[in-house]
């Protein structure tokens, strides 16, 4: 049984002030009860990555996981600028975003090296989530399965059986931050093609990896989303920024 996931991902927002007070909501929030056998979690800038991790002890129930946006391909050395998995690992992460499309696009990242951090985040015992997804153009002329089946394949190629380890998230990039969400049948249909394809790679992997949804999720869409049988939780950006939503989607 797959466990119902939920990570927030604030992109390049925070301030030290703002986080300290994100961080104290949803713990109080979380505090009054949960729904059982989920998983939740927050991925800050890495800058913010120490404070978070000592705020999100600090609660008395820990029920929030610690996470980061992206990672080095490399495990150390000359790479100025880059934050090596072992030092995320050290910080208290749990969660490794890798492949967003945000960096897909603006900095050019390719699967093969997406695969490469991904595999970075495995060696050092966290979990990666790995971001696929069609952009509308692509959509438009009827390409977006074959588009996200490029993409996986180019990470099972990579990855191979230790995909079991990973969390896939689905976000169509039409659907990020533009407030269009997928249906709920559109989104599901592009999950199950997805879990079809894990499986004709290996059945057991593709009965455990997890697929998140991510794309416009609000607390008023995260119910139909959360119900369908291949959706297993949700990447949320816009609205993991403000923690009442956050929390509200945690409990759909
Ligand atoms: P939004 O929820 O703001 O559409 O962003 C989704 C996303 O990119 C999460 O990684």
């Amino acid at each position: 049984m797959r466990p119902l996931t939920v990570i927030g991902n604030w992109k390049m927002n925070g301030s030290l002030a703002s986080n300290a007070d994100w961080v104290r909501i949803v713990c109080r929030g979380m505090e009054q009860g949960m729904p059982a056998g989920r998983k939740y979690a927050v991925c800050v800038p890495a800058p913010y990555l120490s404070q978070c991790g000592q705020l999100i002890q600090d609660c008395s129930l820990a029920f929030l996981s610690l996470g980061a946006q992206d990672v080095s391909a490399y495990a150390a050395g000359a790479y100025t600028g880059e934050v090596a998995a072992s030092m995320l690992k050290e910080l208290g992460c749990h969660y490794v975003i890798v492949g967003h499309s945000e960096r897909r696009q603006h900095h050019h990242e390719a699967d093969e090296q997406i695969a490469e951090k991904a595999l970075q985040v495995l060696d050092n015992d966290m979990t990666p989530v790995i971001c696929v997804g069609e952009s509308a153009d692509e959509r438009n002329s009827g390409r977006e399965v074959e588009i996200v089946r490029g993409q996986i394949s180019r990470q099972i190629a990579v990855l191979q059986d230790r995909l079991a380890d990973c969390l896939i998230a689905y976000e169509p990039i039409w659907a990020i931050g533009t407030g269009k969400v997928a249906s709920a049948q559109m989104t599901q249909d592009m999950h199950r093609a997805i879990r079809l394809q894990l499986a004709e790679f290996d059945e057991d992997v593709a009965s455990h990896v997890g697929i998140l949804y991510g794309g416009s999720v609000k607390p008023d869409n995260a119910v139909e989303l959360f119900a369908m049988p291949d959706i297993d939780g949700g990447l949320i950006g816009g609205a993991s920024l403000n923690p009442q939503d956050f929390l509200a989607i945690c409990q759909a």
